[in-house]
């Protein structure tokens, strides 16, 4: 059984090729990405695939059983032609499945729901596309605010609009794990998961922070408008408001939901604590 994985030049694509490449060996699974030597180091058979060419993914595609679609990054206008151009690929080389890498979060009334849409959108092509599919919402990854300690610990505090709000991180660890699942394992054909982990505040998210970092980090809540103005004048408009809507949307619950992660996997998924003390040995 050969086993593609797409954008295996990015962070997550990468965790799920080293996780199927455990499951069943190295032979077995491809690697597909638009810069093919940022994937050189996974040590499997990389092949040329930019979500833009339709005519790429024809030839990659060719002789793989099952395909993993990672999400693009591009503008949402972008994303679901994009995805297309994997998906018609797939149905033309007679790929048997598709695996999809879609997000939790509010279709509407935030200024992530447009990109939420996309991934329905994409979703929605998928199911209609004939093959055999599994769909994976991922939660928000921890990692990104790991990264981002230093920060934290200068301004001396964790600071957005989620107020209350409770979301359920995961990892890309832990999504690699279960994607190889869900490639592997017929009986997730046709289900859409839940892949995320247990639901914390942003104060609990900056208790643990300091749990495991020692650190001494205390969360600021600040008015949707004020974080938008912030976030845009630090990362420009377009990335700037998508990130202050995703506070609102956990602000609001969006990524407050139930885990399908156990069904998935057969294990628990990792708590805060435990997936960032995994991040911490990662980076000795
Ligand atoms: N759940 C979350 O918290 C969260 C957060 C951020 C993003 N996401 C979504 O999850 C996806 C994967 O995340 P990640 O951590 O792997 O991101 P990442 O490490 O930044 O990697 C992004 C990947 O997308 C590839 N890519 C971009 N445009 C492409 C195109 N036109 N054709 C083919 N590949 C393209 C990049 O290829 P190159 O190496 O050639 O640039 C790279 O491999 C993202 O694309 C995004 O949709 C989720």
């Amino acid at each position: 059984m050969k086993i593609a994985v797409t954008s295996a030049s990015g962070k997550l694509g990468a965790s799920i090729v080293k996780h199927l490449v455990n499951l069943i060996g190295k032979d077995n699974v491809i690697g597909i990405a638009r810069t093919p030597e940022k994937a050189a180091h996974l040590g499997v058979e990389i092949r040329k695939g930019d979500y833009n060419s339709r005519e790429q993914f024809d030839a990659v595609l060719s002789g793989i059983d099952a395909v993993l679609l990672v999400s693009g990054m591009d503008t949402p206008d972008k994303r679901i032609v994009q995805h297309r151009n994997v998906i018609e690929a797939a149905k033309q080389n007679s790929v048997k499945k598709i695996v999809y890498t879609s997000i939790v979060g509010a279709e509407e009334n935030n200024a992530f729901s447009p990109i939420v849409q996309t991934n329905r959108q994409t979703e929605k092509d998928i199911q209609n596309s004939g093959l055999e599919w599994v769909i994976g919402r991922n939660g928000i990854y921890i990692e990104p605010d790991l990264e981002y300690i230093d920060t934290y610990v200068k301004e001396g505090e964790i600071r957005n609009c989620a107020a209350e709000g409770k979301c359920t991180y995961t990892s890309r660890e832990e999504l690699g794990y279960a994607y190889a699942k869900m490639l592997t394992e017929d009986k997730h054909n046709n289900h859409i998961y839940n892949l995320v982990g247990n639901a914390i505040t942003q104060k609990q998210l900056a208790e643990d922070i300091n749990t495991v970092f020692n650190t001494n980090l205390v969360f600021k809540n600040e008015s949707v408008e004020a974080y938008k103005a912030e976030r845009t004048e630090a990362l420009g408009d377009f990335m700037g408001t998508v990130i202050a809507g995703i506070y609102e949307g956990i602000k609001e619950g969006a990524n407050d939901v139930p885990s399908d992660f156990e069904t998935v996997t057969g294990r628990p998924h990792l708590s805060a604590i435990e997936m960032m003390e995994a991040f911490r040995k990662a980076q000795d």
